[in-house]
């Protein structure tokens, strides 16, 4: 029986979809249900519903064999476990942004404020260019913090770009893109090698089906364009 970590929210659809048509069909996973762990016998799984930056920590400690999570997640957490897939979907990127015409270093204190919840993220970024900033962890709603004056710049995750535009907020810098991935605990890939490996193979399999209809090789919706960095 393997189990597999999955969360709530704007994946899981996909991951389901992803998960039919590598041929595994998931009975009785509602994503509506309060239910947090699904069994499916006819599969030999077990599903556990989780939050998305809980999923490396499953995956990591061994509650679950395998899961399904973003790479900003993954690389916020830079959590030790075996990512053999990049799934394609979920496209993202993590972004540096500022209010609309506040986006220049002479308007700025000596030590700029950044709201973000990718404070690691956010501190590799900024020390790599030796800018000091101050770092101000939020959970959510990251977009609200330069309205309100909380900070001068956000780092958060850019999909479509509506909640940065309806914040009138400005993208500065593209950080890193971001896409779902299939992470494996690196024991059970060992100790569960066969299902593992069979389920791997199936879902790579799908992948490429599906990059292979949508012509293009890859499912990124993303804007990939390098913004052009305002300030050093
Ligand atoms: C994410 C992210 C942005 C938004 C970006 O938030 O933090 O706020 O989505 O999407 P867009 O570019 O398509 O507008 P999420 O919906 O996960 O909620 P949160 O603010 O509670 O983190």
């Amino acid at each position: 029986m393997l189990t597999i970590a999955l969360s709530k929210g704007k994946l899981i659809e996909s991951a389901l979809d992803l998960f039919r048509r590598a041929g595994y069909e998931i009975a009785g996973l509602s994503v509506d249900s309060r239910r947090l762990i699904f069994v499916s016998p006819e599969n030999d799984m077990t599903f556990l519903i989780v939050r998305s930056s809980d999923v490396p920590t499953y995956v990591e400690y061994g509650g679950a064999d395998a899961g399904i999570v973003g790479k900003d997640v993954l690389m916020e957490q830079e959590s030790d476990v075996y990512e053999p897939l990049d799934l394609g979907f979920g496209a993202c990127r993590i972004s540096l942004a500022s209010l609309r015409g506040e986006d220049h270093n002479d308007r700025l204190s000596s030590k700029i404020r950044i709201a973000t919840k990718y404070p690691r993220i956010s501190e590799r970024y900024f020390n790599t260019r030796g800018i000091p900033v101050e770092i101000i962890k939020l959970y959510g709603s990251i977009e609200l913090a330069p309205v309100v004056g909380l900070a001068d710049r956000i780092v958060d995750l850019v999909e479509t770009g509506s909640t940065l535009k309806a914040h009138d907020l400005v993208e500065l810098e593209v950080i890193a893109q971001s896409t779902a991935r299939f992470i494996v605990n690196r024991a059970s890939l060992r100790l569960k090698q066969e299902p593992l490996m069979e389920l791997i193979r199936k879902l790579r399999a799908a992948v490429r089906n599906q990059r292979a209809l949508s012509g293009n090789g890859r499912m990124s919706a993303a804007g990939t364009r390098r913004k052009k960095m305002v300030f050093p």
